[in-house]
Formats: C-alpha cells, sequence, structure tokens
C-alpha cells in the first residue's frame, strides 16, 4: 500500500496483534509495534521521507559501508535505494507467517560508485509473541572474478521513555572506537552504559545479546544478532540535534540507537559467495527479564 508522500510500503501483521511496516525505499523499517498497539520505534517527527534523503529513524539499513568508515557516502548507499520485492526468493526457513523478502542491485549508476554487482536480500518478519526479525543475505555475484569487501549496520533507532533512565547492558568492559575522538580505540569500564552526553561508539565483537533496559517503560528490548560482530551505539543529545534538519530539538531524549554491525573487520566476498546477518529484536516487560 502506500505510505507517506505516495512511497510504497508493506504492512505486516502477526495473529496477536503485533505490526511492522516496511518502506520499499530504503527496505526501510519504519514502525514496529506490540500486541497492544504501542509503537517500539523511534521515527523524528521531522523525518522527511524524501528521496534521495534517508528516512530518519526506524531501521536504515548500512551498506556497503557503515558510517565514514570508507570511500563512499556516509554509510552507503542501500538506506536510499527502491528496493523491489523478491518474488522467488530462494529458499529460507522461516517459522513465521508473517513476512516479506525484498532485493536490492545495483543500478548502473551505482556501479560506478561501487564497480560490484551483488543480490542482497533482505526478509523481514514478524515472529509469533510479536519479535521482529531481519535477515540480510549478500551475495557476490561478479562476473569478473572479483572479491569485494563491506562493512553493514541495521541503524535501528529505539523508541525510549527518557534517556537519562535507560541502560545498555552487554557492552561493558569491551574495547570500542570513539567517533568523537577520531575513531580511537578504548575499553568501556564498570557496568551497564547509562547516558548524559552525546555518544558515538563502535564496540567490537560483543556477545550476540544486548539489552535495552528502559525503567520508566518498564520495558527491555532485546536484541539477538548473528553474524553481526559489532555493536555502534549513538545519540546526537541536543547540540548535534540542533543541527540535524530532519530531528526535532529535544527528540534526542525519546531516542537510542544499538546498531548490530560488521565495522571493525569488513566482510570479503569471492563471487559466489554469501554471507548472512541476522537480528532479532523483542520487546518484553522488564520484570520478565530480572536475574537473566
Ligand atoms: C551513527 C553514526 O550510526 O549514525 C553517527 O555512528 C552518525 O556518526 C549517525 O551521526 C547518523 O548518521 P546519518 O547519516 O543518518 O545522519
Amino acid at each position: 500500500c502506500k505510505g507517506i508522500n505516495g512511497l510504497d510500503k508493506v504492512v505486516l501483521r502477526e495473529p496477536r496483534g503485533s505490526t511492522a511496516e516496511v518502506y520499499l525505499y530504503g527496505a526501510h523499517v519504519t514502525s514496529w509495534t506490540n500486541d497492544h498497539g504501542e509503537e517500539l520505534l523511534f521515527v523524528s517527527s521531522k523525518a522527511m521521507f524524501k528521496p534521495p534523503k534517508a528516512i530518519r529513524g526506524g531501521i536504515p539499513v548500512c551498506f556497503p559501508q557503515f558510517g565514514s568508515h570508507g570511500s563512499l557516502e556516509q554509510h552507503g548507499f542501500a538506506r536510499n535505494r527502491f528496493w523491489s520485492i523478491d518474488t522467488d526468493p530462494p529458499p529460507f526457513p522461516t517459522n513465521s507467517k508473517s513476512f516479506i523478502d525484498l532485493i536490492l542491485k545495483p543500478s548502473e549508476e551505482d556501479m560506478q560508485k561501487w564497480p560490484h554487482s551483488y543480490e542482497f536480500r533482505l526478509r523481514v518478519a514478524l515472529g509469533t509473541g510479536g519479535d521482529l526479525m531481519l535477515t540480510s543475505r549478500i551475495r557476490n555475484t561478479n562476473a569478473d572474478g572479483k572479491p569485494f569487501s563491506f562493512t553493514f549496520a541495521y541503524h535501528t533507532y529505539f523508541s525510549v521513555s527518557d534517556i537519562s533512565e535507560v541502560r545498555v547492558e552487554g557492552l561493558e568492559t569491551l574495547d570500542y572506537l570513539d567517533n568523537l575522538q577520531n575513531k580511537e580505540r578504548s575499553t568501556e569500564q564498570g557496568d551497564a552504559l547509562t547516558f548524559e552526553s552525546e555518544v558515538d561508539k563502535i564496540y567490537l565483537g560483543t556477545p550476540t545479546k544486548i539489552a535495552i533496559l528502559d525503567h520508566e517503560k518498564k520495558r527491555t528490548f532485546v536484541l539477538r544478532k548473528d553474524g553481526l560482530p559489532d555493536a555502534v551505539v549513538w545519540n546526537p543529545w541536543d547540540k548535534k540535534a540542533k543541527t540535524m534538519a530532519d530531528f526535532g530539538d529535544d527528540e534526542y531524549k525519546h531516542m537510542l540507537c544499538v546498531e548490530a554491525a560488521v565495522v571493525g573487520k569488513p566482510i570479503t566476498l569471492k563471487p559466489g559467495e554469501e554471507w548472512k546477518g541476522r537480528l532479532e529484536l523483542s520487546a518484553v516487560p522488564s520484570s520478565y527479564c530480572s536475574g537473566q
């Protein structure tokens, strides 16, 4: 069906009531709700939904480059390309009845920027219980025998009640690259992460499970990831927020990006090879999580 500004979107519904919304522009998940109809992702009230600008919020897909880690535009181009519905995807097991398969292949213009042929398949699925699952399969289809390398992220914007009441567990004691300090490498000290100023860090070699605890909402987001060793944590805070035209001045209080990613060690694929990167998100009442 049609979304904002006439852009095509697909809405997934799970029998118990949770939903997800995916724009073909960017293969961008712009909404994920639980079975009480509560929105779990943050999308800016100033988001433009206007190509070629990427949508501010939800889950942009960063490919073939994360951030400024390379010579391409920031976060690569997959987030501002029109994807197609993949009507005949190669078999891929699922236990979900509610899913959509999307595909991106390079245009001639893309090949000039990044001279590689690939098929990028993204499956977005809602599990029973309302979990949101994203699986990317990227295949090198170069006919010239050449390998290619890329970095990647699911740039997930979580909706939180108040950033100063949020904790992230699973990243303590890890090494990170700090984007605010010229990508300098440091080690995270202490306990769970809490937030009181701008943060833009790439945690390297993280556990497969990361939790975001929203004390005020009594909600915990659990991220489970596979094939995605790193995790980026980003909040622009007040000063940076004011410099972003598609982000409200105070909206930083109500969002946190925790991005399952591959940044530290790029993926290299030879022709015919395929990489898989899977992210599973659940949102559970906090009390159910204690002691886990
Ligand atoms: C984060 C990066 O992933 O995305 C930040 O680590 C960047 O450095 C942020 O500012 C937003 O990027 P963009 O291109 O969507 O404004």
